[in-house]
């Protein structure tokens, strides 16, 4: 029963209020729809945690993709052997795992102790912060302590066919009942994550152009190292 809820129930429930809170936000208010730039209150941390941790999130992204949503059978069929994945896995994880939370923890420090920046925090500013963090810290740990003291957990074929599972509805929630009690709880914090987007500045992740990786923290001025919107549209 507590399978069903945790592995069914709970990740459609987190789901459905991501996607009707964005729809909400955007047909209501969609003049919020951004994550307000601090670079005013604060530029030399910001130009360091900021870059840290977007690409950090972009590389396990990626990461995610390549262990969640490709079948194992993929890697074994193209030659790549479980325990060549796993290297290259908590190699690259671990990596991008490490820039996410250094660039977090930069950020957070930042927004902390720089007074004027603390002022203008609101709480959702937090709640995405700390969200974020728990989940890379559990990702973080899965990854680099986890695989390499306890056992190269073999997720691509629990959580992975549990989580593609649940885009053509018919959740394998068994498949998640034998799943390390912390890599269960990275995914249900993660639920509560995507459950809290559309509430925080973090919906700018789904803006587009998605040109946030490279263009200048504000808008309206040009600064020198980022070139002009009109040469870049060229
Ligand atoms: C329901 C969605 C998610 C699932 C199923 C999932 C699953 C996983 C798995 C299987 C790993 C690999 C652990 C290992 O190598 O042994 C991992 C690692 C990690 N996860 Fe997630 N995760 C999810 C969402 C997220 C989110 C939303 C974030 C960030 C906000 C995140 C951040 C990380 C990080 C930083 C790592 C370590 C680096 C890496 O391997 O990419 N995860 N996750």
């Amino acid at each position: 029963m507590a399978g069903i809820f945790w592995w069914v129930v709970f990740p459609y429930m987190m789901l459905t209020i991501l996607i009707v809170g964005l729809l909400y936000r955007f047909t209501f208010n969609q003049v919020s729809w951004t994550a307000p730039s601090t670079e005013l209150l604060e530029k030399k941390w910001l130009r360091i945690g900021s870059p840290l941790f977007h690409w950090g999130i972009v590389f396990a992204f990626i990461g995610h993709l390549m262990g969640v949503l490709i079948p194992i059978s993929f890697y074994r069929g193209i030659g790549v052997s479980d325990h060549m994945y796993h290297v290259l896995a908590i190699l690259g994880g671990g990596i991008a795992g490490l820039m996410v939370l250094a660039g977090l923890i930069i950020l957070l420090i930042r927004r902390l102790t720089v007074k004027r920046l603390r002022t203008q925090s609101s709480t959702g500013d937090y709640v995405s912060v700390l969200f974020v963090l728990i989940v890379s810290a559990l990702g973080v740990y899965m990854t680099i302590i986890y695989n390499t003291t306890v056992i190269a957990y073999e997720y691509r074929t629990t959580i992975g066919p549990w989580f593609r599972s649940l885009f053509y509805f018919q959740p394998k929630y068994e498949l998640m009942t034998t799943v390390p009690f912390v890599f269960q709880l990275h995914i249900v914090v993660a639920f509560l994550l995507f459950a809290s987007i559309p509430f925080t500045s973090l919906v700018h992740m789904f803006s587009f152009p998605a040109r946030y990786p490279t263009r200048a923290p504000i808008q309206y001025r040009s600064r020198i190292g980022y070139r002009r919107q009109s040469e870049r549209d060229k």
